[in-house]
């Protein structure tokens, strides 16, 4: 069957810019033949993580939802604001809870991460730091990642991004990362037989 990729917009704001990204990148997996599952973090709140709070209830609901949509896909895109330089709390607290879990629902799994910033730099040292906990967790972060600077009028009525220059290294950088995704699913599919 086709790939199932996750494609999380990790921003709770309405207006989220990096949802708009995540929406975009979607859509280009779809046309590449993916199967998509689009969501962002507003739909699984959680609280911050307490160790007692664990103790007593386990995980909370939002967390176990997200970990169930990430067993369900091959793979996943993250589209994540920066937050002075580094991961938004509500990145990190998402990570931090699913990461109880076992089997660990980010290890092994690859991974693509995007940002959008109305900054020049696009959110791009954001995702530098977001490489550090899930590389710990053994998600396999794919090298290259994509950052869209200007953010706030970097898109079209239709959802493209509004320099061409830009869309086409995006469209490049979701395929290339696809076909890398595709490759190693199949290997491990001739693997297991
Ligand atoms: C920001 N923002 C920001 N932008 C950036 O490029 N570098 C940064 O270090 C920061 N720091 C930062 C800290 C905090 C606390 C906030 C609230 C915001 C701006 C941020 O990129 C902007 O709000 C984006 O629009 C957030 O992404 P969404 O919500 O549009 O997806």
């Amino acid at each position: 069957g086709p790939l199932r990729l996750l494609v999380l917009g990790a921003s709770l704001r309405t207006g989220s810019t990096n949802a708009r990204l995540a929406s975009l990148v979607a859509r280009m997996l779809s046309d590449a033949g993916a199967q998509v599952d689009l969501a962002t973090m507003r739909e699984f709140d959680m609280p911050l993580y307490d160790g007692d709070m664990e103790t007593a209830h386990g995980l909370p609901d939002g967390a176990l939802a997200l970990r169930e949509r990430l067993e369900r896909c091959d793979a996943f895109v993250l589209s994540s604001p920066e937050y002075n330089a580094s991961v938004p709390g509500v990145v990190k607290n998402a990570i931090d809870w699913v990461s109880r879990v076992r089997p660990q629902p980010f290890k092994s799994k690859h991974a693509l991460l995007v940002s959008a910033s109305p900054s020049l730099v696009g959110g791009n040292r954001g995702l530098w730091a977001l490489r550090v906990p899930l590389e710990h967790l053994g998600t396999r972060v794919y090298p290259d990642m994509f950052s869209l600077p200007a953010a706030h009028k970097g898109f079209t009525e239709d959802g493209q991004l509004s320099d061409a220059g830009l869309q086409e290294r995006l469209r490049e950088t979701v395929t290339a990362f696809l076909s890398l995704v595709e490759a190693d699913v199949r290997y491990v599919c001739l693997q297991r037989r």
